[in-house]
């Protein structure tokens, strides 16, 4: 969910021979079953990446000189290729961040991620009690997230906290931020709890009220000013129709590549504009470039803006 990162101001998508970032899901597959997952995870996909194709990609990213890649899911750590691309990457010098939700970051895995210095390591943490995490997080365990930061931490690894708001955990959110700043967190990020997938489905029973949202983004000033130059405490100002409105002015020069391979216009929007296990990634670039001025696209995108709900059919894809 970093796709929005891609930005530099002033300057257009077509002026870019190549993404300055990839956002790649490498599976679908998840041990938890997040009541607000924006992918939806769970299964792997029948048709998701093999180890060929996904080092082949890895490939194309070091060629094109795409200096940034974010490995998601699903929880990448249960891919079982997770560590051919992640070592492959770092050994060519791509700068990686890893978003997990730190369930399998025993001592080993810790120390050996933090002997690949990744840009960071993005951990979901999403209630300063287990109680609140663990309502959200189906079959999670916060325990595990707590010692995965302290062996991360022990390994002079980059942590960052995500902590995503619902009505569960976001009267908890200035907890979260004290609990990362003493587990020695770089940064606690957080934003507006997204509409797409099962928190499209469960909206009403998640989706914070006006005053919460107030009282959430009061403590958070609060909290940057105490915790300024010691840990950054980021709140993404837009929510996800903000952002899309801003996209169709300013696409991001950022590709968004699904465990099978197909590449996704931006998360709330269905469609995708090119596969990358059938076509070389310059080709899926120029596709996406094109994809933005595309009537299909820029219809249903001003539907979107007038009907947030549209959003609830990001994950269902339609081809361009
Ligand atoms: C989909 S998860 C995949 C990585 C990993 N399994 C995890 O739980 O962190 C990637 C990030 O998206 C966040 N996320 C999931 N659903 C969201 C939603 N509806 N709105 C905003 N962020 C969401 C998660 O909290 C996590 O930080």
């Amino acid at each position: 969910m970093t796709q929005a990162l891609a930005t530099i101001p002033g300057a257009s998508v077509e002026q870019y021979e190549a993404p300055l970032f990839i956002a790649w899901q490498i599976n679908a597959e998840c041990n938890l079953n997040c009541f607000h997952c924006c992918e939806e995870a769970g299964m792997a996909f029948p048709d998701q990446m093999s180890k060929a194709q996904m080092l082949d990609l890895c490939a194309q990213i070091v060629k094109a000189q795409i200096p940034y890649v974010a490995l998601s899911g699903g929880e990448p750590l249960i891919c079982p290729h997770f560590w051919d691309v992640l070592e492959y990457l770092r050994k060519n010098n791509v700068s990686v961040k890893i978003e997990t939700n730190g369930e399998f970051i025993d001592e080993k895995v810790a120390r050996r991620l933090g002997a690949l210095t990744l840009r960071s390591v993005q951990i979901s943490m999403d209630g300063a009690t287990a109680k609140s995490h663990e309502a959200l997080r189906e079959r999670g365990n916060w325990q595990k997230v707590i010692r995965a930061c302290k062996l991360l931490r022990d390994t002079s690894a980059n942590i960052e906290i995500v902590f995503v708001p619902t009505r569960f955990n976001i009267h908890e959110v200035g907890e979260a931020v004290d609990l990362a700043a003493s587990l020695q967190a770089h940064g606690f990020y957080t934003g507006k709890l997204m509409r797409i997938g099962r928190a499209a489905q469960n909206w009403q029973k998640l989706c914070p009220s006006d005053d919460q949202y107030r009282e959430f983004f009061a403590v958070l000033e609060q909290k940057k000013a105490l915790y300024l130059g010691r840990m950054k405490v980021f709140n993404y100002p837009y929510d996800v129709i903000e952002e899309l409105r801003y996209r169709l002015e300013a696409p991001a020069a950022s590709l968004l590549v699904l465990p099978n391979g197909k590449v996704k216009l931006i998360g709330p929007l269905p469609f995708i504009c090119g596969d990358v296990t059938v076509m070389p990634l310059t080709q899926v670039w120029r596709n996406y470039k094109k994809a933005w001025k595309d009537k299909r696209v820029t219809e249903f995108a001003s539907r979107v803006l007038k009907n947030p709900a549209l959003v609830a059919e990001a994950n269902r894809w339609r081809e361009l």
